[in-house]
């Protein structure tokens, strides 16, 4: 994209033979007399980075303009000056001035502090977006009763050693609490060992918790440490515990309890000092029932309980879910989007069994399909299917889900649905332009989405 460079200098030569230099090197010019024609450029338009004159006649000095450019905008700013003293440019510096160029204006020095500033600018952006997603990524958002209990367990329980099941649905932020334990507690200064006990192959997770010598098994072609070994004098999250196979639960028992293993293929013991922490979505209980969770494991591991609730039981935490979470979009050039009062009253009335998850997803996908700023209630509607209370994934063009399996009226109505979503996609939710794309007439084609739960009665 072309960037923006506002030159503001009340010499006319300077500003022409500026923009004429930054015009060739590809960047836009917009030029500024007087700072206040600055400031209210700087308001209306995107721009980039500022060249400021230090000497700016009668009016508002370069100084006092840059003073307030940095109040209000994150970008750099390149002073420039004929009458430049070292004391000027110090005080420039202090104020926040990116770089000092002395009149007359090197073409080669003032092209090299343009392509510093506007790259300093473009680290500082990544620096920020990053910091959003690792400070987003553990903060527990929310502070609805039960999010504020929950918090509370946390900061009682993180600065122990007790061992911690943090159980609760999929997507409600099993793998956060875990996170906001870890920092919170005494070993934040080292890392926290995570094993997903659902993702390693049954065959593999006996060398991937306690790590394998050289030769111990074909393709063993060196010896590993495991997870235990490196989660010692730190925490081990054990995710997913309830899909781990009793033969595992078995092996994991025992080093739990004795804090003692041996590698794959070894003969030494190694001993360990680690605190566990487990997650889950299953009802154990009724897995030990089953057979399928071993009792002595669950007791070991349940020292704490710690239960995250589902989005339904703390819906208003869905404006500040909704802040936070468009936050971490800010990568994707979707900063300025918002959702409205409505469609914030819409999303609080959805029952949301994908919980943060499928709100997160939900989110990124209406802020992408919606050409609008403001995102509204019509689009969340769109976007969410009313009567089932489940979220409706838009298609990708081209693209059909398969039907359910029932009868000919079931596959049609299916079929009408899928076909009339991507339609009304396709024409941005505008009803009239669809009818039109797809030869119906407006008022049958709005009867119609209401019939399929894509528009809800009341509209
Ligand atoms: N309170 C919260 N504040 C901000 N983001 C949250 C919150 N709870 C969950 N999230 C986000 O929702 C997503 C799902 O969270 P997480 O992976 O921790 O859920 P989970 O309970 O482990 O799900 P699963 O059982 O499916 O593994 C993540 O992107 C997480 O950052
Ligand atoms: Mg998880």
């Amino acid at each position: 994209m072309t960037k923006q460079i506002l030159i503001i200098d009340d010499e006319d030569s300077i500003r022409e033979t500026l923009s004429g230099i930054l015009e060739d090197e590809g960047f836009q010019a917009l030029c500024a007399e007087s700072a206040e024609v600055g400031l209210t450029l700087l308001e209306d338009n995107s721009v980039d980075l500022v060249l400021l004159d230090i000497w700016l006649g009668d009016n508002m000095d370069g100084l006092t303009a840059l003073e307030q450019i940095k109040k209000f905008h994150s970008l750099p700013v390149i002073m420039i000056s004929g009458h430049g003293t070292i004391e000027t440019a110090v005080q420039a510096t202090r104020k926040g001035a990116f770089d000092f160029v002395e009149k007359p204006l090197s073409y080669d020095k003032i092209i090299l502090a343009i392509t510093n500033g506007l790259r300093f600018a473009e680290l500082e952006k990544e620096n920020r977006i990053l910091r959003d997603k690792t400070s987003g990524s553990t903060e527990i958002t929310g502070d609805s009763p039960i999010i504020s209990e929950l918090k509370q367990q946390i900061k009682r329980v993180a600065p122990t050693e007790a061992w911690v099941l943090i159980r609760g649905n999929h997507g409600t932020g099993k793998e956060l609490v875990a996170q906001a334990i870890h920092k919170q507690s005494l070993v934040a200064n080292r890392p926290m060992i995570e094993v997903n006990c659902a993702a390693i192959p049954e065959e593999l997770i006996e060398s991937e918790l306690f790590g394998h010598e050289k030769g111990s098994f074909t393709g063993a072609h060196s010896s590993k440490r495991g997870k235990f070994d490196q989660a010692d004098g730190s925490i081990l999250f054990l995710d997913e515990i309830g899909d781990m196979s009793l033969k595992t639960q078995a092996k994991i028992l025992r080093i739990l309890q004795e804090q003692k293993f041996e590698r794959v293929g070894g003969h030494k013991t190694i001993s360990v000092n680690v605190r566990v922490l487990a997650a889950t979505n299953k009802n154990l209980e009724e897995e030990i029932e089953r057979g399928n969770f071993r009792a002595d494991l669950f007791w070991r591991l349940n020292v704490v309980p710690i239960t995250v609730p589902d989005l339904c039981e703390r819906i208003d935490d869905i404006e500040l879910l909704v802040k936070a979470l468009m936050k971490g979009l800010t990568s994707r050039g979707l900063e300025n989007k918002k959702f409205s009062k409505k469609a914030i009253l819409r999303m609080k009335a959805h029952s949301w069994p994908g919980n943060v998850r499928e709100l997160r997803n939900f989110i990124e996908r209406v802020a992408i399909m919606c050409p609008s700023d403001t995102i509204d209630e019509e689009d969340v509607k769109l976007f969410l299917s009313p009567a089932k209370g489940t979220s409706v994934t838009p298609v990708p063009s081209g693209a059909m889900r398969p039907y359910s399996a029932g009868t000919f009226k079931d596959a049609k109505r299916d079929f009408e649905k899928e076909y009339l979503r991507k339609k009304i996609q396709e024409n941005n939710g505008n009803i009239s332009q669809t009818a039109e794309q797809v030869g119906m007439e407006r008022s049958h084609l709005h009867k119609k989405l209401k019939s399929l739960e894509i528009l809800s009665q009341e509209s």
